[in-house]
């Protein structure tokens, strides 16, 4: 039977008896999509504030602790501590160092960036760095888990109690990643909670270009949150303590809607602007939430990026559709605008407050001899002749069942250490085509980079947004380390909810 025929079979049964998962999933739950996104909105329970009345945060830069001929080290502590997100309202967060968004990391293509986690928070994390070419054993694998203070019930896999290192050589290109969780099964709460911040890699070629840099180089983390009456992230987990039982309460399966905007941890904020170029590195950090992005009084998007990195050549858009853990580079020239000006980006998915995102304030005329150049960056270009295999890989709701729950599979089957749904050779392209079923997926995939078939303006990514009942065709790149890795949904509840697979380089 074929991949695509046997995940159509939704009603079939697969008896796989995950241990612990009772109670995740239960069939028959919601299905639905809103605003533009799979899942359901979640509601606060405190009065959110007015829109565009909060500076922009920027996230700190973290030096390192120590440097030498070939590498530089950090170190970062995961901690439970208190933020203020809504005007006059503490939030507790699980943040790296304490702060949501995590500090910022700033690498060299080419050198090689050691950082140490340390655990303070009450359960097992797993640090993984998105977008970047890592060996196996530092890639955040979901079972390779940095045990927290917490008691713990025998989890699989592999656990280290003390700090740990993440070894990157980062033999890339400069480009826009970042890192979140990645524990098995709880990603979702915890990034929730605020375990995410950016790593950003810079390279010669990029320096010589002259786009916008320094204070007019901005990174914007947009997450949608929800918030309890007492100030706390409000989340359907099961099992609130993320300890025992994990996944989300029915009317969730299909994902978590907040219906507060965040940027950079602030709710709508505004971000004064001097009348020049600048360049801001939008990544959608949120579990489920997909965006449609506008800016209005007549501003455009060039986009320069995408999520490994420069593109070609500039590309303006009117509209940048982001779905999670997508990157997009852009520059907006703020140059043909007056003092007192305002530029508001929108979501057109959103209803309400969830229409808005954030707003620029032209503060004042500024110089400028930043570029953007009509050629960027000469990146390699795949061709459909270089692909030595085709594969199937289908995102669908189904297929296995345990304890009575439809799991979200790959290729009809849940996540389970051992599948492995493809082997593919070092040094490889090859051509998958991506389906999506029931609601919208966005097919990520560790290690490998891709170009999209027919998307040639869409540069080196490994985040592909599918709308429900949609495909895409893929030349995917395994290079720089052979291993197991995973390849998943990035809608984190989904994920969670077994929508994962491993892969190995051979
Ligand atoms: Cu951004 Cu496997 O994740
Ligand atoms: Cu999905």
């Amino acid at each position: 039977m074929s991949v695509s025929r046997r995940a159509l079979l939704l009603g079939s049964v697969a008896s796989v008896g995950l241990a612990g998962c009772d109670g995740i999933i239960a069939s028959g739950g919601a299905n639905n999509s809103a605003q533009g996104s799979a899942g359901s909105l979640l509601e606060s329970k405190l009065d959110l504030p007015g829109r565009f009345k909060v500076p922009l945060p920027i996230p700190p830069v973290l030096s390192p602790v120590r440097t030498d001929g070939t590498t530089d080290y950090y170190e970062i502590t995961q901690k439970v501590a208190q933020a203020q997100i809504l005007p006059g309202v503490s939030t507790t967060v699980w943040g790296y160092n304490g702060i949501f968004p995590g500090p910022t990391l700033v690498s060299r293509a080419g050198r090689r960036t050691v950082v140490t986690h340390r655990n303070e928070l009450p359960v097992p994390v797993s640090v993984h760095l998105h977008g970047g070419k890592v060996a196996p054993q530092h890639d955040g694998y979901p079972a390779d888990l940095i045990m927290g203070t917490g008691p713990h019930s025998g989890h699989m896999g592999t656990m280290t109690t003390g700090p740990r290192d993440y070894v990157y050589d980062l033999d890339q290109p400069a480009a826009t990643l970042w890192y979140h969780d990645h524990r098995m099964d709880f990603t979702g709460p915890q990034v929730y909670r605020g375990l995410a911040g950016f790593h950003l890699i810079k390279d010669d070629l990029e320096e010589s270009l002259r786009l916008p840099s320094g204070d007019r180089d901005i990174p914007l983390m947009i997450a949608d949150r929800a918030f309890e009456a007492d100030g706390s992230f409000r989340y359907p987990s099961v099992d609130p303590s993320l300890t025992s039982t994990p996944g989300v309460t029915r009317d969730y399966v299909s994902g978590v809607l907040g219906d507060c905007i965040l940027v950079n941890g602030a709710p709508w904020p505004v971000l004064e602007v001097e009348a020049a170029r600048y360049r801001f590195r939008i990544l959608n950090a949120s579990n489920a939430r997909r965006y449609s992005l506008t800016l209005d009084s007549g501003a455009n998007f060039v986009q320069i990026g995408s999520d490994l990195g420069l593109l070609e050549r500039p590309i303006s858009r009117k509209k940048i559709e982001i779905a999670q853990a997508e990157r997009y580079d852009v520059i907006v020239d703020f140059s043909g605008f007056r003092p007192g000006q305002q530029i508001t980006m929108r979501n057109g998915n959103g209803r309400g407050g969830t229409a808005d995102v954030m707003r620029f304030v032209v503060a004042r005329t500024g110089s400028d001899d930043s570029r953007i150049p009509d050629k960027l960056a000469a990146r390699e270009q795949l061709s459909p002749n270089q692909a030595v295999t085709s594969r199937q890989i289908v995102f669908a709701r189904g297929g296995a069942e345990a304890h009575g729950m439809t799991l979200w599979t790959v290729n009809g089957k849940p996540f389970s250490e051992d599948y492995i749904v493809a082997r593919p050779k070092l040094g490889t392209v090859e051509k998958w085509t991506i389906r999506a079923l029931n609601v919208e997926h966005p097919f990520h995939i560790h290690l490998a980079g891709f170009q999209i078939m027919d998307g040639a303006q869409q540069g080196w990514k490994d985040t592909v947004n599918l709308d429900n009942g949609g495909s895409v065709d893929l030349l995917v790149k395994f290079a720089g380390f052979r291993g197991k890795y995973v390849l998943h949904c990035h809608n984190l509840e989904h994920e969670d909810m077994m929508m994962m697979a491993n892969f190995e380089v051979v």
